[in-house]
């Protein structure tokens, strides 16, 4: 089957040909009709996911999968061949992955397709979904409640600017530009700030009072962090890092919470019944073929606003 593969730290990854993966007991292994890229892709590919990754080469990469279940393992219940599904592959080593024709993985790390949601929207939903949903959680935010979001017009960002919406809680996003501010209104920011301008002050400007969540997907300098927190929230807030950014030892008197997603078939099934539910749309801006994955990474790279999908399955069958 085809998989781009990273061989060594220090190599440009490349399209391969490989053995189809093994599953275990617990895994799945599903056809890939599509994914999307994630920051993560080029932490691993750089070397930077050292840190909390261990790496067994040749490391097949991408996290987000849709497919279909084409064999189970003895102990998968949920799932049989031929059913449609969407996840995200999550661990400790970088080994599996789901640029691939082919890709294992635990059964938790997948869910049921709901009915009528498109196949390459379906695989751009797994990581930043999952990261998305455990941020709003973590916020704790609710009707009324105002919550900056740095970074919002990424792949968790836009998902967590609907989510909040959705539960009548006010977001203010930061964005690059005018189409920047008008992608992420169209989600649901009832405010924008401009990425450039010196952001605390502006909400600070515009919320003497205080703001009641910060939700940093940008800063992973802890004392930046804690200087914009500090400047814009009002006693008992929250604030939010993906980055590892939040420090509970600067900001007293906030609640703060570092995210690390996990896929989990619960999480996984809230997602899917917020699409299901219309609470929640996929915002993919571009879709790349599987040969030109090396370019959807760059593209990636360089910003894009919402998701970049990758088309694995051929034109046609996906
Ligand atoms: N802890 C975890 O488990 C976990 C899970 C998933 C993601 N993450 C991390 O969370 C972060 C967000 O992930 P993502 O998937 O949403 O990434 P993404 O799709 O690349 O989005 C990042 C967003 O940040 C914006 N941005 C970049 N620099 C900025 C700045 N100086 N000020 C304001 N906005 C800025 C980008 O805007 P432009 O497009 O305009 O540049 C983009 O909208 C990444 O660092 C990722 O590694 C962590």
């Amino acid at each position: 089957m085809r998989a781009y593969v990273l061989e060594d730290f220090g190599v440009e990854p490349r399209m391969a040909h490989v053995p189809l993966p093994d599953i275990g007991d617990e895994d799945v292994l599903v056809r890939v009709l599509a994914s999307s890229v994630n920051p993560h892709e080029s932490h691993v590919i750089s070397g930077a996911a050292r840190t909390y990754m261990e790496y067994r080469f040749p490391v097949t990469l991408g996290s987000d999968v849709s497919g279909i279940v084409e064999e189970v393992g003895r102990s998968v219940t949920r799932f049989m061949p031929g059913d449609k599904v969407f996840g995200a592959l999550r661990g400790r080593v970088a080994h599996r992955g789901t640029f691939a024709d082919y890709a294992a993985l635990p059964a938790d790390c997948l869910v049921l397709q709901p009915s009528g949601l498109d196949n390459i929207d379906a695989g751009t939903l797994g990581l930043a979904s999952l990261t998305a949903v455990a941020c709003v959680e973590a916020l704790g935010a609710s009707a009324g409640h105002t919550v900056l979001i740095v970074g919002a017009s990424g792949g968790v960002g836009s998902v967590a600017i609907q989510l909040l919406a959705s539960v009548g809680a006010k977001v203010i996003a930061t964005a690059r530009g005018r189409e920047g501010a008008k992608y992420v209104r169209s989600l649901g920011a009832v405010e924008t700030v401009e990425r450039a301008d010196d952001v605390a002050s502006v909400v600070r400007l515009a919320h003497p009072d205080g703001i009641d969540g910060v939700l940093d997907l940008v800063l992973s300098d802890s004392q930046r962090l804690t200087r914009l927190a500090s400047n814009v929230l009002s006693i008992g807030g929250s604030v939010v890092s993906t980055l590892r950014a939040a420090d509970p030892e600067a900001l007293t008197g906030a609640r703060t919470t570092n995210v690390v997603a996990t896929a989990n078939p619960v999480a996984l099934q809230h997602i899917a019944d917020l699409v299901g539910a219309g609470c929640l749309r996929p915002s993919v801006s571009k879709v790349f073929d599987f040969e030109e994955i090396t370019e959807a990474i760059s593209a990636q790279q360089s910003g894009v606003l919402g998701k970049v999908a990758v088309r694995i399955a051929p034109r046609g069958e996906e």
